[in-house]
């Protein structure tokens, strides 16, 4: 009898068991199969989402705020419609993608529909890198590009400087593909990027498809603000000002200063003193959108400081505002630049860039010489070159000082110079003083109508060539700093070496 109990017993048992596990297999198996075992495969083609891009990605300082931050960069794109986005990065073909945070925010720039501007802060690139990265959207990459990281102080470099460039021109696309050619590791533009205003809607038009457009096509743009980074500094067009008109008038254009939108460069320049004196004009709710829109960066961002590779860049705003507390007589001003400077003498180089030249022979921009009176500042502070445009031709100074007779003089500044004729860049290549360059051939119509004759030239002038738009390449190895001059059909018209 209990043997017969304990075979039932088993055999109810066995039943079950098997009933159980049917039931599991019919019902957990199907849903175990629905359930992903990792993301979704990325589809390894970038997929075509051009026409979402209001402006594609490009490589910027960022807004940081210390100078010698010389490890971060920021990828910005501007976006019509809000999307769910990822970026991610490698440094090169063999290691791992690196996932970051993507900043989006919406942009109502007057007169305009909603824009969604992203961010993707990198931070702690090895120097001397090249890195690729990616834009992801759900499982599809919408953009891939290549990049350059900063330099390292002891790594060699070139740098591109030319100014005068967002116009409708054949000159301007012929320097974007010979800049391209250059591959520089940096690029700075010392104003005037967008003519016709630098409104927001001009910057599509007239800037980035020839400096940051797909593929490279000679004589019509190239994709180098992506790959390079490029550093600007606002110039009189750029705030809408054909000359040195008082105000900022937005009855012109609803969507002016498009330089507040589209740069971003670092806010550690003098406090937002500026902000209560530079006057504005016009629709009365139109600045008053702008001025929310740009609150953290107008006007801060006219002046800034940034290191790269072994040298030290001062930014500064040369244009002259209707009150002469936003001029470079102004005490906050200058102090600032006086300290800039005296920090940055750890560096091998010294650059200042900005838009109005100091000392020209060009004939078309007379009586503005108001950024003569910072030249004290930049001998004391130990500046190798001053980069400027505005003048659309190339001119390079004897090195040379000088000293205003009137610090308080705007327009002409009449003063003393000491000329140093002996330094040739060539065989006498230790300058005794700062040589200033202008570089605004950069696309703007040129203005040989009106070129000097030679025995026209101001004393100070060493070379002037005004033919032809032109950019400055310079090659920077440790201590020795060649720069040359290449015209838009490739021709160098000038070569000068510093050693020191
Ligand atoms: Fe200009």
């Amino acid at each position: 009898m209990v043997g017969y109990l304990l075979v039932l017993f088993y055999l109810v048992l066995s039943v079950a068991i098997v009933v159980f596990l049917s039931v599991a297999i019919v019902v957990l198996l199907p849903r175990y199969n629905a359930i992903p075992q990792q993301a979704p495969a990325l589809q390894n083609k970038v997929v075509d989402f051009k026409p979402y891009f209001f402006v594609a990605p490009y490589l910027q300082l960022g807004y940081r705020n210390k100078p010698n931050d010389n490890s971060s960069l920021s990828i910005i794109w501007f976006m019509t419609n809000k999307f769910e986005l990822s970026f991610r990065y490698k440094i090169n073909s063999n290691s791992n993608w690196h996932l970051i945070d993507v900043s989006a925010i919406e942009i109502n720039a007057p007169g305009h529909t909603p824009k969604y501007e992203y961010t993707a802060s990198l931070r702690k690139l090895p120097n001397d890198c090249t890195f690729t990265y990616q834009i992801i959207e759900g499982n599809s990459i919408i953009f891939e590009a290549k990049a350059k990281g900063h330099k390292g102080i002891n790594s060699p470099y070139k740098l591109v400087v030319f100014g005068d460039l967002g116009s409708f021109s054949e000159g301007k696309s012929q320097i974007a593909s010979l800049v391209h050619e250059e591959n520089p590791d940096i690029i700075v533009m010392p104003g005037d990027i967008v003519y016709g205003g630098g409104t927001v809607a001009q910057y599509p038009e007239r800037f980035f498809p020839f400096y940051n457009s797909d593929n490279a096509v000679l004589n019509i743009g190239a994709p180098i603000m992506r790959s390079i980074l490029a550093v600007s500094s606002v110039g009189n067009h750029d705030l809408g000002k054909r000359g040195n008109e008082d105000a900022i008038d937005f009855s012109k254009h609803p969507d002016l200063l498009g330089y507040f939108y589209f740069w971003k460069q670092p806010l550690n320049g003098p406090d937002n003193h500026r902000a209560t004196h530079i006057v504005l004009d016009g629709d009365l709710s139109t600045q008053e959108q702008f001025l929310k829109e740009t609150a953290h960066c107008f006007p801060r961002m006219t002046n800034f400081s940034f290191d790269f590779g072994n040298a030290h860049w001062t930014i500064l705003d040369s244009n002259l505002y209707s009150n002469w507390n936003v001029d470079w007589h102004n005490s906050i001003l200058r102090e600032w630049l006086e300290n800039d400077l005296a920090n940055a003498q750890n560096a091998t180089w010294r650059f200042v860039a900005f838009h109005h030249p100091s000392f020209y022979s060009d004939l078309n921009h007379p009586n503005e010489e108001n950024m003569r009176v910072l030249s004290p500042i930049f001998e004391s502070g130990n500046v190798d070159i001053v980069f400027s445009g505005h003048a659309h031709c190339y001119e390079r100074s004897f090195p040379l000082k000088f000293k205003p007779d009137n610090e308080l003089a705007t327009a002409s500044v009449p003063g003393k110079f000491i000329i140093d004729k002996n330094y040739d860049g060539n065989t006498q290549i230790k300058p005794k003083g700062i040589i200033y360059i202008v570089t605004g051939g950069g696309g703007a119509k040129t203005y040989p109508e009106s070129a000097p004759t030679t025995d026209q030239w101001q004393p100070f002038t060493c070379k002037y060539f005004v033919d032809d738009h032109s950019f400055t390449a310079c090659n920077i190895n440790n201590r020795r700093l060649t720069a040359r001059q290449i015209t838009a059909a490739g021709i160098e018209i000038d070569r000068f070496v510093i050693e020191k």
